[in-house]
C-alpha cells in the first residue's frame, strides 16, 4: 500500500502518517522529519537545506527527491508519505521514479484545517525555530502558493480524498482507514 498525506503545516500529517503506518504495517516516510534529522547530523544536504526550514521556505526539488530516492525504494512493504509531494513538480518527478516499478500510488489524503486551528496547534507545540509565528506565516504561504496547487493537479483521480482534519486524531484516523479499505475493494475487485 502506498498513501500520500498532503496538508497545511499543523493538518496532522505527521499524527495521521503514524496511525497509518501502525494499522497498515507500512513504513512512515516524512521529508519534514528526514531533512530535520540531516540538518541535525549536519549533512552536506544538511547544511544546504537548513536556512529554507529556518525560514519556512520550500527546500528545493531536486535536493528533496535525492533525499527520498532510497527510503521510498527500500520500502517495500509500501510507504505512507508525509509532506511529500508539496509541488505539482515533486509530483510529476515521483511518478516518474515509481512507476517503472509498478509502484503506483494508492492513495492521497488531504488534511483539510482551518488556518486558526493551524496556527492554534503551531503556536502549542513549539518545535525549535519552526513554530514561531513569522516562521509558520511562511509556512502557511508556502502551502498556500505551491501546495495548493498540487491540490488541484490531482482533483478528480478517483483515489485522491479529502478529509476534515479538524476532528479528534482517532476519528480522522477511522474516517482515513475506512476510505482507504473502500479504495482497496474498488482497485482490486478480485480480491
Ligand atoms: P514538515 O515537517 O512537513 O512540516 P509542516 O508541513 O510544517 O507540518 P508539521 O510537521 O509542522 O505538521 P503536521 O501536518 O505533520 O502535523 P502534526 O501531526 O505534527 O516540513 C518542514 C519543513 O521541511 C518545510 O517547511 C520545508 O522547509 C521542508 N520540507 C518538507 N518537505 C518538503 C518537500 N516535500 N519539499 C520541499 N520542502 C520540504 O500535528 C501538529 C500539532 O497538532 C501537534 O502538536 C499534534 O499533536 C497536534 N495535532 C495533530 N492532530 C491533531 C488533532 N486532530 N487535534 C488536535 N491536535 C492535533
Ligand atoms: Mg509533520
Amino acid at each position: 500500500m502506498r498513501l500520500l498525506l498532503i496538508g497545511a503545516p499543523g493538518s496532522g500529517k505527521g499524527t495521521q502518517a503514524e496511525l497509518l503506518a501502525a494499522r497498515f504495517g507500512i513504513a512512515h516516510i516524512s521529508s519534514g522529519d528526514l531533512l530535520r534529522q540531516h540538518v541535525r547530523e549536519q549533512t552536506s544536504l544538511g547544511r544546504t537545506a537548513k536556512s529554507y526550514v529556518d525560514r519556512g521556505d520550500l527546500v528545493p526539488d531536486g535536493l528533496v527527491m535525492t533525499m527520498l530516492r532510497e527510503p521510498v525504494l527500500a520500502a517495500a512493504g509500501g510507504y505512507v508519505l508525509d509532506g511529500f509531494p508539496r509541488t505539482v513538480k515533486q509530483a510529476r518527478a515521483s511518478y516518474a521514479v515509481v512507476q517503472p516499478l509498478g509502484a503506483e500510488v494508492q492513495a492521497a489524503i488531504h488534511l483539510d484545517v482551518p488556518r486558526e486551528e493551524l496556527m492554534r496547534r503551531l503556536l502549542a507545540r513549539g518545535r525549535g525555530s519552526e513554530d514561531v509565528e513569522a516562521v509558520i506565516e511562511n509556512r502557511l504561504k508556502m502551502y498556500q502558493e505551491k501546495t495548493v496547487p498540487l491540490l488541484d493537479y490531482y482533483a478528480g483521480r478517483e483515489w485522491m480524498f479529502t478529509v476534515d482534519g479538524a476532528r479528534s486524531a482517532e476519528a480522522i484516523h477511522q474516517d482515513i482507514a475506512g476510505r482507504i479499505q473502500k479504495l482497496a475493494v474498488i482497485a482490486r475487485p478480485e480480491g
